[in-house]
């Protein structure tokens, strides 16, 4: 029976790009998709960024940005990435989409009215310069264990202690440095302690859904007292204005906690997908076999295992079926961090022109079903790249291809002869048992095997010397059955990489001239077929390499930063002119004006003469240097910010009666440009700027 599977990646943080740890994450997702799809199963693949919360917006405002377009910049960053390392995600969304908002509402109101909310008044710190709450991260101070100075607020990561924010000693706000204050606030939580909630949870999590390891680790929480009462603690899900987020319903001024409407995101992201295929995504999710899987990382297990499943459920809906969780990803044995990521770059991967299936291979090679970690190492990926795939895949089909190509016109033989048939027969018999392992995502055993019978055919090659056959004559059939059947091993062993090299495997589907392989294609023979010319599959991985995406990763970074420094400290290539008051910027009457004319003047390259109606029932004229960017044409209709009270100026053409604004580098040569300013569609001249 087809099996129908929804299924997602955790959603990155709209704050950075990729890192190397969530390429692994999605390679992973991906690989286990592509075995489905090939299974004949109907997959929804999706995920999204993670838009929210209060880094995000603290991130963006000092980028000087919105955070919609701070996001926005982030996002338009992903496709690079995805196409690059073939993940065939189906949708990729935004937790800030309306989807999300609509979702998050109405889960909340379900929660509501299933009595599953309440508010308390909760102690907070408050930064009195930047107006809100502090979130425990931009809190610091003193442990109050060891003392230690510059301390975030809820762990020492001097002592290793574990303690409130309010308890640091000479606590400082990390946004402005000033001391915060103890604040009350209302918050909303979600009533995790329910009797309902720990008895659906504790079930739920003890069902033999997750991985034992994960279960067991969950069934902590349920720890009884000597009443015997399990206490899981009720959940905090509301943040204070200003915060980017989701609007609480009914609560003016309270937003969703970003993980409250991040997995929320899942939802939403399929339900666009949903919408543009034309599927109704209540009924697709209705599906009573619909199977819901999450890929994660070990450091939200309980985000997905506790609060997630929870929400679902008690707003009356499907709760996920599966969450898988993986390890992190060390380099050379050293930790990533969260935000940086590690010393490679998946994007300067991809720029040296490495490819882009040795990580896939490599990755996969090293994963199992366990929340193990996974080191990359740099020495052991080029080994196993070379050996394996160059080395014992690759090679059967470069060994065979000439002579299939020289010799028989390009067509295999019909039969290949008792041991052919017997190398074939044993790579066939290890089609279920290959299956099962991608299955269990145990990959890297996966590879084993299909390596073991790479090994298998080399040694049937090595045994046969088709090299030397060739140069009898009266074996030509010998060599047509050794080469078919090298041909054939080949096919198998590209129909059993392919969740993993998808993009190798379409070059090897056009070469053999065959559809595009499903699981199901093991059980055939291609029989007197006729196949392609052989195009090189994949180059071996140069050492050299290695060196390049590592060396410079650190001074480029640094470069990158002290660039980015720099541009902060001179933005648009000169620095802030000096402070004024709200004041002096009044003295300054900005207006909207039409342009209702535009010429060139005669006498001067630089200068168009500007007809501006600035809404006064009379027009202006205005000289502007701006000829050189704009042609006259393209000016008249258009509506821009005239400084309207500046002093009427003689020139040698006539009198400027103002001045428009435009922006502009301050090296115009180096970096060109001039852009006119452009209020939004509808606004009338007229209007002050303020
Ligand atoms: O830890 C993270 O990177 C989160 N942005 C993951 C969210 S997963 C899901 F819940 F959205
Ligand atoms: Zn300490």
């Amino acid at each position: 029976m087809t099996r129908k599977l929804f299924v997602t990646t955790a959603l990155p943080y709209a704050n950075a790009p990729f890192h190397i740890g969530h390429m692994m994450e999605y390679i992973q997702a991906d690989t286990w998709v592509r075995f489905q799809r090939m299974r004949g199963n109907e997959v929804r693949f999706v995920c999204a960024d993670d838009a929210h919360g209060a880094p995000i917006m603290i991130a963006a405002e000092k980028a000087g940005l919105t955070p919609q377009a701070f996001v926005a910049q982030i996002a338009a960053g992903r496709a690079r990435y995805l196409e690059g390392f073939h993940i065939g995600f189906d949708n990729w969304h935004s937790t800030d989409a309306p989807e999300n908002h609509r979702l998050a509402q109405d889960i909340y109101r379900a929660l509501r009215a299933n009595e599953l909310i309440e508010t308390r008044t909760i102690e907070q710190f408050f930064d009195p310069d930047k107006g809100m709450f502090l979130p425990d991260r931009f809190i610091k101070g003193e442990c109050p264990r060891c003392g230690a100075r510059d301390q975030y607020g809820d762990n020492c990561e001097v002592c290793g202690a574990v303690y409130q924010p309010t308890e640091l000693k000479n606590p400082y706000s990390a946004l402005s440095g000033a001391t915060p204050e103890l604040r009350s606030s209302e918050h909303f939580f979600f009533r995790l302690s329910d009797p309902r909630c720990v008895e659906y949870l504790e079930n739920w999590t003890q069902d033999g859904r997750l991985q034992p390891e994960v279960a067991n680790k969950v069934r902590e929480w349920f720890t009884r007292d000597e009443d015997g009462r399990v206490s899981l603690g009720d959940w905090d899900i509301s943040r204070d204005a200003p915060y980017f987020g989701i609007e609480i319903p009914d609560a003016p001024g309270k937003y969703f906690y970003v993980w409250l409407d991040a997995p929320i995101g899942y939802l939403a992201s399929l339900k666009n997908l949903c919408s543009r295929l034309g599927v109704d995504v209540d009924a697709y999710l209705a599906q009573p076999e619909l199977e819901q899987v999450h890929f994660i990382g070990k450091d939200i297990v309980t985000f997905h295992t506790l609060f997630w499943p929870a929400m679902l459920h008690f707003s009356g809906r499907k709760a996920p079926d599966r969450v898988w969780v993986h390890g992190h990803l060390t380099v050379s044995g050293e930790k990533m961090s969260k935000s940086r990521g590690t010393g490679i770059s998946p994007l300067r991967y991809l720029e040296l022109g490495m490819d882009a299936q040795w990580l896939r291979y490599y990755i996969a090679a090293k994963l199992n079903a366990h929340v193990e970690d996974l080191d990359f190492n740099p020495d052991d990926f080029v080994a196993r790249v070379n050996a394996d795939l160059v080395g014992k895949y690759v090679n059967i089909a470069s060994r065979a291809a000439g002579f299939i190509a020289k010799r028989f016109g390009g067509r295999l033989s019909a039969d290949v002869g008792v041991e052919g048939r017997m190398v074939l027969d044993a790579l066939r018999a290890q089609a279920e048992p290959i299956a099962q392992l991608y299955e269990g995502r145990e990959f890297g055993k996966a590879l084993r095997e299909i390596m073991l019978l790479a090994d298998r055919v080399n040694e049937y090659v090595d045994a046969h010397k088709p090299w030397e056959i060739a140069r009898q004559p009266d074996r030509e059939a010998a060599l047509h059955d050794v080469c078919t059947t090298c041909i054939e091993a080949f096919r198998l062993l590209t129909l059993y990489l392919k969740p993993v090299l998808p993009e190798l495997a379409a070059r090897v589907e056009a070469f053999l001239k065959v559809e595009p392989l499903q699981w199901a294609d093991a059980a055939r023979t291609l029989g007197a077929h006729t196949i392609g010319a052989f195009a090189h599959l994949m180059q071996r991985v140069d050492a050299k390499l290695m060196d390049a995406l590592f060396e410079p990763a650190a001074p480029a970074q640094e470069a990158l930063e002290a660039a980015a420094a720099a541009a902060a400290a001179t933005p648009g290539g000169e620095a802030l002119a000096p402070q004024i008051g709200i004041d002096d910027f009044a003295k300054v009457d900005l207006r909207l004006a039409r342009i209702v004319a535009a010429e060139r003047v005669e006498g001067s390259s630089k200068l168009l003469r500007l007809t501006l109606d600035a809404g006064e029932g009379r027009t202006r004229n205005v000289f502007s240097g701006i000829a050189a960017a704009f042609a006259p044409a393209d000016l008249v209709g258009r509506t821009t910010v005239l400084v309207a009270n500046l002093a009427p100026r003689k020139m040698k053409f006539g009198i400027s009666e103002g001045m428009v604004l435009a922006a502009s580098h301050a090296d115009a040569k180096a970096q060109p440009g001039l852009f006119l300013l452009e209020p939004w569609p509808a606004a009338a001249p007229g209007l002050r700027v303020r």
